[in-house]
């Protein structure tokens, strides 16, 4: 727990399911206020405002398209209207489709752009807007993936958008970081959420990811959201530009385990 968390406000697009579930869960142990996001799924949403509420925090739902500007405006004016400020802002929201690249459509391009990596940017955006008009700290996290660094044949889009997502973390925590504004990212590995459902209920696709993983399992959203949770926290007050990855060691070249090469 960290305890100058208490009080704090927070936006999490994407809060419906998932990392973005978990990490809203997570600032509500810590007693955060905090607006969840959702695109198509209120019950979900409805399911993370009662996590969050169960567990000492305060919430509440909003429906927003991210990748739009007025659906990043709804977020900050629901959070100030309702709870008086923003202190953290994190661009959980995220989609992957697959498809070799030669046959993929622009339309899917353009649909995996707008929410990983457009999104972040409009998240972001309204984020350091605010917190330079109120010359306050601030604080944004974006779930980046493994794929900033790793290449992955047939989601070139998604690779694409996390790659840009980590020079835009790390371009934005150096233009920002006079301001005391941090900014970072989280590299997921592989986590049991519902984008990874239909290709974890293959057993040899599940036995295939976890041998690329060195500790030999799957992450739970709860271990990305205890990172959130740092990079939220004056625990790492001296952070930033940082992708904290939360992978088991995926991307430590796991095909080299055993000395080879
Ligand atoms: C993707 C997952 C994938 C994992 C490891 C994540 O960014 O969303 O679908 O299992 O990376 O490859």
């Amino acid at each position: 727990m960290y305890t100058d968390l208490k009080g704090k406000v927070a936006v999490v697009t994407g809060g419906s399911k998932g990392i973005g579930h978990a990490i809203a869960e997570r600032f509500g142990r810590e007693g955060m206020h905090v607006i969840i996001n959702y695109h198509s799924d209120p019950e979900g949403a409805a399911n993370a405002v009662k996590a969050v509420t169960d567990n000492g925090g305060q919430a509440i739902a909003v429906q927003a398209d991210i990748s739009t500007e007025a659906g990043a405006q709804k977020l900050l004016t629901t959070a100030v209207d309702n709870f008086g400020g923003l202190d953290v802002w994190v661009n959980n929201a995220g989609m992957e489709i697959k498809s070799p690249t030669h046959e993929l459509s622009l339309a899917d391009w353009n649909k995996v752009t707008a929410v990983d990596q457009t999104g972040v940017f409009l998240g972001s955006r309204i984020a350091l807007a605010y917190f330079k008009a109120q010359g306050k700290p601030g604080n944004i996290i974006n779930l980046s993936s493994v794929h900033e660094k790793i290449p992955w044949p047939t989601f070139a889009s998604y690779a694409a958008a996390k790659g840009s997502v980590k020079l835009f973390t790390q371009t934005i925590a150096m233009e920002y970081a006079k301001d005391n504004i941090r900014v970072n990212a989280i590299g997921p590995g592989a986590i049991n959420t519902p984008i990874n459902a239909a290709k974890f209920s293959d057993k040899a696709q599940y036995d295939k990811t976890v041998s690329m993983i060195p500790m030999n399992r799957i992450g739970t959203p709860a271990e990305v959201a205890a990172g959130a949770a740092w990079l939220a926290s004056a625990e790492s007050s001296y952070v930033t530009g940082i992708t904290l990855f939360v992978d088991g060691g995926m991307t430590l070249y796991p095909a080299f385990k055993d000395g080879q090469g």
